[in-house]
């Protein structure tokens, strides 16, 4: 049960590098007028994907300490910067979805989901090091 979150969550994590090494090459073209392919189809698609892997991941992380630790909060840090993900997934969601339905030439709209989804994913690479941390005290004690 342990096992599920951190294994989920570290897939998610690389599956998103993966998605904004796509939106880089629409930044490019965006806003300093290089060329290149935007794979639209491929970054929403995988792009929806990490999220709601993400979402879901981190109720179950939330799940499995409550049950398996009483509250939550136990991991200190890993606590914390889970719930400072939690509206930048939402923000680059949501922008990331105006944009797909209704496609049009825009600047900032493009530069907010950028954004969000940039920190989610610095936040996530530094849950990679707090969440080895629980799994080295909490669970190979
Ligand atoms: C971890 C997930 C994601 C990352 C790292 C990411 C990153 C990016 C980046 C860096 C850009 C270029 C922004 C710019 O030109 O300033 C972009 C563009 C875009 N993204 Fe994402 N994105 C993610 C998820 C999503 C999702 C879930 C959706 C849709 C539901 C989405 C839809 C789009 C669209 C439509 C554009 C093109 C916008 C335009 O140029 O008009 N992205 N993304
Ligand atoms: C990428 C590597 C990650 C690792 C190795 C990891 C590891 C862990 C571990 C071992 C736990 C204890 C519960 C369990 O094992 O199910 C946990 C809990 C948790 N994780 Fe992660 N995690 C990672 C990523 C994330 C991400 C990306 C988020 C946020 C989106 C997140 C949010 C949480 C939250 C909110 C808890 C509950 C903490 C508490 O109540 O104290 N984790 N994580």
């Amino acid at each position: 049960m342990l096992w599920i979150h951190p294994l989920l969550q570290f897939a998610a994590t690389g599956l998103a590098v993966y998605v904004l090494s796509l939106g880089w090459v629409r930044f490019q073209v965006n806003h300093f007028g290089k060329r290149g392919k935007f794979m639209w189809a491929d970054h929403v698609k995988l792009g929806k994907i990490t999220h709601i892997i993400w979402m879901a991941g981190l109720v179950l992380g939330q799940y499995a300490v409550t049950r398996e630790w009483g509250s939550n909060g136990v991991t200190g840090n890993h606590y914390i910067i889970g719930q400072m993900m939690m509206p930048c997934i939402a923000g680059g969601y949501i922008t990331g979805v105006i944009m797909d339905r209704d496609k049009k030439k825009r600047r900032y709209m493009p530069l907010v989901h950028g954004v969000f989804n940039a920190l989610a994913l610095l936040l996530a690479l530094a849950q990679v090091a707090t969440g080895w941390l629980v799994i080295r005290e909490f669970m190979l004690n």
